[in-house]
């Protein structure tokens, strides 16, 4: 039996997949722009379960399938079998027999492989601990927009460099061709074999100042990620001294744009001067996760790749 198309990490996809998905989103967003009904998607049905809270990605997902004609089935995890002990591979083959795909959001990335292995459709990566992929290609699709593509930029990630986004940040460093530079604190750092992968294209520091000099993006993320709140406290004053603020922003390329996957506390990792000021495009790169999920969705869906 061939393997669905799954979407785990970002190197599930080819540069010419991603080439692909990124020209039809600009298409698809043009065309809500232009208010044009598609309906590529008809008949389709997607499940959603989700294991730790949700806005963007929910209601994405849920908008982007019904915008192309199908069905979007949201599965909280409080309200499933799944809270009750049904064990998770009995949960994946049954509601594979259901859906034509499933997002998953979850804790560590093994309870993510377990599901995906009993599962019959394909799945998308919702957010796990260790990398929000999906957050990544619509990141990346943002910054091709302002600033014509990724690939030799600089990009500095201020916070935690074992977070979900950091780690996928990593990840598509190597794979996109850009230079990351992670200010982050001693205790905060990637897992070494993450970071190996990436060679050259990943440069740390503990200066939030070091790596933003000369940078073309600015991304930053919240300094305790959910499921470890019992250490907010400890991370507090961990990044102290971490936060992007108008005095980092402005050791930057004067063109720099700042990115955040959101939710995001102003007056921690950003300050509220910086997220809602002219080089942010915060609520852009939210925008976005709409439209590259249903390029996503149809590349799935549609033509089974
Ligand atoms: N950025 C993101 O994934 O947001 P949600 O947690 O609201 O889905
Ligand atoms: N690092 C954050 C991302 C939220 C979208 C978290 O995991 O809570």
């Amino acid at each position: 039996m061939n393997t669905p198309p799954h979407f785990l990490k970002l190197a599930d996809r080819s540069p010419q997949q991603y080439r692909a998905l990124f020209d039809r989103t600009r298409e698809l967003k043009e065309r809500r722009r232009r208010h044009l009904v598609d309906a590529t998607l008809t008949g389709r049905t997607l499940g959603m379960i989700f294991e730790k809270a949700s806005t963007r990605t929910r209601l994405s997902f849920e908008a982007a399938i019904s915008q192309l004609g199908g069905h979007a089935v949201v599965l909280p995890y409080s309200e499933s079998q799944l809270a009750r002990g049904e064990p998770l591979t009995d949960t994946a083959r049954v509601v594979s027999s259901y859906v034509d795909a499933i997002v998953m959001r979850t804790f560590g990335e093994a309870r993510l492989h377990a599901f995906v292995d009993a599962a019959t459709v394909p799945v998308i990566n919702g957010l796990t601990d260790e990398g929000h992929p999906i957050q990544l290609v619509a990141d990346l699709f943002t910054i091709e927009e302002k600033l014509g593509g990724v690939q030799g930029k600089k990009v500095a990630f201020i916070g935690d460099g074992c977070s979900n986004m950091a780690r996928s940040f990593i990840e598509a460093a190597r794979l996109f061709d850009f230079e990351l530079r992670l200010a982050r604190p001693s205790a905060f750092k990637p897992p070494r074999e993450e970071a190996e992968a990436a060679h050259a294209h990943l440069q740390e520091t503990e200066s939030p100042a070091e790596a933003v000099q000369g940078a073309d993006v600015i991304v930053t993320d919240v300094w305790t990620s959910m499921g470890q709140e019992a250490e907010t406290a400890r991370r507090n004053q961990a990044f102290n001294g971490f936060c992007v603020d108008g005095a980092l922003l402005r050791l930057a390329s004067p063109r720099a744009i700042v990115m955040h996957c959101l939710p995001a506390h102003r007056g921690e990792e950003i300050s509220a001067e910086v997220i809602d000021g002219s080089q942010s495009v915060v609520f852009e790169e939210a925008e976005n996760r709409l439209h590259v999920q249903k390029a996503l969705l149809e590349q799935i869906l549609f033509y089974g790749s």
